[in-house]
């Protein structure tokens, strides 16, 4: 059975940041589900602009845009910023999205947590209608939101709380089992 590759990224640059403690958690799980996980950074992605577009990708962009090409699953762990996701992972998305549309036919696995109550819920339904535009399946669950992120994680990165932990594996594993099933090839039509 060939590997499935999948691409790993939060959408926030702070360097303590929950949402990535919490992607470094899923990409352990995705390993453990059998997936082939690496993260990309994003700091590194200028912000978007059409007439540096037109005079070619920036270095970084087309790392980004190799990485996501070469992946059939994503990762994305999603800060919410104002009911919705961060411009980080909004200009990651939009740099990945230009002709030819890199995230095309990816299968996607969304998570999230913030310091608050109800951990991302309006980032990750902000998050899925930009991803069904780009033709990127997101899968519908189960559903990883980490609310009161400050006191959700142990000092060496692990969830505190056992079910949210094990939903976290148990969405890897849907990533994994999904995506494989949708690349295998298709069985022939029977005939007649
Ligand atoms: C501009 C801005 C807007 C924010 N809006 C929300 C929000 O709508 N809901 C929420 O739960 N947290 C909100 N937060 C708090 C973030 O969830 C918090 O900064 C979180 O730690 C960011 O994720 P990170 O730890 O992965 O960087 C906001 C933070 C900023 C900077």
């Amino acid at each position: 059975m060939p590997t499935v590759h999948a691409l790993a990224f939060a959408g926030s640059l702070r360097k303590e940041s929950w949402n990535r403690k919490l992607l470094h958690l899923a990409i352990e799980g995705a390993r453990e589900a059998g997936l082939e996980a690496r993260e990309f950074d994003l700091s590194d992605v200028p912000l978007y602009n059409a007439d540096v577009e037109a005079l070619g990708f920036p270095p970084s962009v087309e790392a980004l845009r190799r990485a996501v090409t070469e992946a059939a699953a994503l990762i994305i762990a999603t800060p919410e910023y104002n009911n919705s996701i961060p411009g980080v992972l909004k200009n990651a998305i939009d740099w990945a999205s230009r002709p030819p549309n890199t995230l095309d036919g990816k299968v996607a696995a969304i998570l999230g947590a913030s310091p608050g109550n109800f951990g991302t819920v309006s980032a990750q339904h902000a998050l899925r209608p930009v991803l069904v535009t780009l033709n990127v399946l997101t899968l519908p669950g189960p559903r990883v939101f980490i609310a009161r992120a400050a006191q959700a994680f142990e000092s060496d990165g692990a969830l505190k709380d056992a079910r949210a932990a094990e939903q976290v594996r148990a969405l890897m594993r849907r990533l994994h089992d999904t995506t494989r099933a949708l690349s295998l090839p298709s069985e022939p039509a029977p005939a007649g």
